[in-house]
Order: C-alpha cells, then structure tokens, then sequence
C-alpha cells in the first residue's frame, strides 16, 4: 500500500518537474492562435532592443503565473479552486507562447533566469496555497491586477509601430482581467498588507533583470 502511495507522489513530483522544465526552457503550445496580425514592422534597432525587452519582461511574467498557479494548484484543497487554477494556468501558456513567438520575430530570447523565476514563483504558490484556498484565489486577483498594470505601461512605451507585440497584450490583459474577475467571484479573500507591495517590489525587480537579461 505504501509503496503504492510513494508512486504516486514520485509521480506527482515528475509531472511538476516535467511542466517546470517545458515551461522554463521548452517551448508549451498555445491552444489559440497568436492574436498578431498586423505586419512585423522593420523597427530601428534601439526599438526593436526596447520592444525585445518589454516583451522579455512579459515571458517572465507568464513564466511567474505558471510557477505560482501550479504551485497553488499542488496544494488546493478544494477541487473548483483547484480547477480555477488549472484553467487559468492554461491560458497563461498561450500567453507564454505567443509572447516566445514574438521574441523570436524580434531577434531575440527569453530570460535567463527563468528557472529561477519559477522556482521563486512555486515555492510563493505552494506557501500562498498551504494557507487557504481564499488565500490562493487572493493570490491569483493581486496577481493578475498588478499584470493586467504593467500591460498597460507597455501599451504606453512600446513603438509606436509595434502593431504586433501591442496586439497580443492587448488579448493578454483582457485574459487577465477575466481571470482576477473570476477569482473575485470564486471566494478571494483581499491580501492584507504587506503582501501586495511586498508582490509589487518583487515585480518590480523581476522587470529590471528581464528587461535586459
Ligand atoms: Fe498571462
Ligand atoms: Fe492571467
């Protein structure tokens, strides 16, 4: 009996390691098309730097939903929020994926990083999970806000001709702010401080590194 049971936790620990690594260094399919119509435009080289840096920024902080939802999910103890989580998760792949897509048009890479960023991102989801599944949909509403922010300082700062990158993140932030939406609506409790600005620092930070690295 035991035996079996140590199965089935070495296979859960597979299944997480197998995701960490598909989604840190593979390449995870989106299910929807890239929402990118327009043209790939020839930018000047300092925009197309800056536009690679805004976009690496994104990756990162796809690769940080997926940490921290994954994380969150190990550990829920309700199946719905367990679900809502899942759900989530998945559609922070196609934003993954599209953002991967764009690096790759604009002559550039993902974050070095970003096995750290996700181990980092775990390890918050599966402590944010461990404290209650209100607290776990608390987690994903301050989250998806703070993104659903930065997506817009990047509509703000992208070039101008930048139709391509501008048009993922704009399908971007109206996914994210369903998903805080429906976690809202699903029991999330409000984070006390300091937690949001402590989330917001650690955000911060993680835009300065990936912006160049
Ligand atoms: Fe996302
Ligand atoms: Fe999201």
């Amino acid at each position: 009996m035991s035996a079996v049971r140590h199965l089935s936790l070495l296979d859960r620990a597979l299944v997480e390691a197998q995701r960490a690594l598909e989604t840190t260094l593979g390449d995870p399919p989106a299910l929807r098309p890239c929402p990118a119509r327009a043209a790939d435009p020839v930018l000047p080289k300092p925009a197309r730097r800056h536009a690679a840096g805004l976009m690496r920024i994104n990756h990162v902080g796809e690769v940080c939903a997926q940490g921290l939802y994954f994380g969150q999910a190990a550990v829920a103890r309700d199946p719905a929020t367990r679900a809502h989580l899942l759900d989530a998760a998945q559609e922070e792949t196609d934003h993954l994926a599209w953002c991967a897509q764009r690096l790759r048009e604009l002559d550039s890479r993902p974050s070095v990083f970003n096995p750290l960023w996700y181990a980092g991102s775990y390890a918050i989801g599966t402590l944010a999970g461990l404290r209650g599944d209100g607290w776990n949909l608390g987690f994903v509403v301050e989250t998806e806000r703070q993104v659903e922010a930065h997506l817009d300082e990047h509509l703000q700062s992208l070039p101008a001709q930048d139709l391509r990158s501008r048009e993922i993140i704009r399908v971007m932030k109206e996914d994210e702010a369903r998903h805080a939406d429906h976690a809202e609506q699903a029991g999330a409790r409000a984070l006390p401080p300091p937690i949001p600005q402590a989330m917001a620092l650690a955000s911060k930070l993680m835009k300065l590194v990936a912006y160049r690295l």
